[in-house]
């Protein structure tokens, strides 16, 4: 599989990297079978893959355990691993014992990319704690850099990044040691492409982006908006007031999403593609993308998510996809935290 560099670094990683959201089960996703996650993990590699996307927060650190589980059993070297600290955990000494807490998880001694998982901002902070004395003083990105900078230097991350940082955020740190900012990005959610991904691009900071499938809607699978489980529809495509687990409180775009799913289905249909394979190659075709994560429960997910990789989607196709997604993409404006209303956006 293609491996592409990411700058100021000597990693190279796969465009399609290994989601690990789902692994150790939750609330979220589900159970999820550590007996898949293994094999999931080792066809990865099989098929090419090296990176894999993990964090403290996912399953309450089942995720990170589950996926220390499945690397045991394969050369260490051969993974590329990314784990993220929740923002609520940046004090500096407390930053440091995370990382201690996920590389024990882990079972590993390095973590290659450390991300910080989203800005350091109330509105993202409540998001991982109801302590208020974090909420009212968090901590400060300066001592959070420190906390990393030490990290790096006793060699426990190779490379530090952050996640959801609007270029508004980025404008504040020092870019050289930023390595990636992972960002959500599908045909179904293309904010990014406004400001944040062409400021990453200019400032040499690699992508990886998120949600390649909009958590399973881009497979195809769904029929109707009603199909779509609770938790994969609290995004703000859909009307909050119809999802009791949803959170920002807006009215949607129903409309348009539904138009711009008929319009990739036209072209799945006319190209003879599955919409998996149409929406995975779409950002791997994007150069500004280092990496793109999909997250698979099992093989036979993962071997259709690898499946799309080796497409080549026309010029024509391009254009076609543009403007079947364009109008939700303008409705959806420069927001790219797609749970929370625009007053509330956690990247800004
Ligand atoms: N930095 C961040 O803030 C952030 C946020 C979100 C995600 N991420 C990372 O990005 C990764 C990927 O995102 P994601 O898992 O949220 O979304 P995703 O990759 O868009 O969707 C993954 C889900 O879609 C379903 N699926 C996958 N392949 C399929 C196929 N071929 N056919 C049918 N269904 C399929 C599976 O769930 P079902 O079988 O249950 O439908 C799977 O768990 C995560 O695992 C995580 O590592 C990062």
């Amino acid at each position: 599989m293609e491996k592409r560099e990411c700058k100021n670094t000597d990693l190279k990683l796969s465009v399609l990297g290994t989601g690990c959201w789902t692994f150790g089960g939750g609330s979220y996703w589900g159970k999820q079978d550590q007996k898949d996650v293994n094999e999931v993990v080792h066809a990865s590699i099989d098929l090419g893959i090296n990176y894999f996307d993990t964090a403290e927060a996912y399953n309450d650190g089942r995720s990170e355990s589950s996926l220390g589980e499945a690397i045991r059993e394969i050369q260490r070297e051969k993974a590329l691993i990314g784990s993220k600290v929740s923002p609520s955990n940046c004090y500096k000494d407390m930053l440091i014992k995370h990382c201690d807490n996920s590389l024990k998880r882990l079972q590993t001694d390095y973590i290659d990319i450390y991300m910080l998982h989203w800005p350091i901002h109330p509105h993202a902070i409540r998001h991982f704690t109801n302590r208020p004395n974090i909420i009212e003083n968090p901590p400060e990105m300066d001592e959070t850099l420190d906390a990393l900078r030490i990290l790096k230097k006793q060699g426990k991350i190779r490379y530090f990044g952050v996640s959801n940082f609007s270029s508004n955020r980025l404008k504040n740190l020092p870019e050289e040691e930023i390595t990636v900012n992972e960002l959500p990005y599908n045909l179904l959610c293309r904010a990014i492409e406004y400001e944040t991904l062409p400021y990453c691009q200019e400032n040499g900071i690699g992508v990886i982006s998120y949600m390649a499938l909009l958590q399973g809607i881009l497979s195809g699978k769904y029929t109707s908006i009603e199909d779509i489980p609770a938790m994969q529809r609290r995004t703000r495509h859909f009307d909050s007031k119809k999802n009791s687990e949803s959170r920002h409180g807006e009215a949607g775009a129903e409309k348009e999403f539904l138009l711009a799913l008929d319009g990739i289905r036209a072209i799945c249909k006319s190209s003879g593609l599955s919409m998996a394979e149409v929406a995975i190659q779409w950002i791997v075709q994007n150069p500004a993308i280092t990496c793109t994560l999909a997250g698979a429960r099992n093989i036979a997910q993962l071997e259709a998510n690898v499946k799309a990789v080796d497409l080549k989607l026309s010029q024509d196709i391009l254009a076609e996809l543009d403007i079947a997604t364009q109008r939700l993409m303008n409705k959806l404006g420069n927001h790219f935290d797609y749970y929370e209303s625009v007053e509330n956006d956690r990247t800004l």
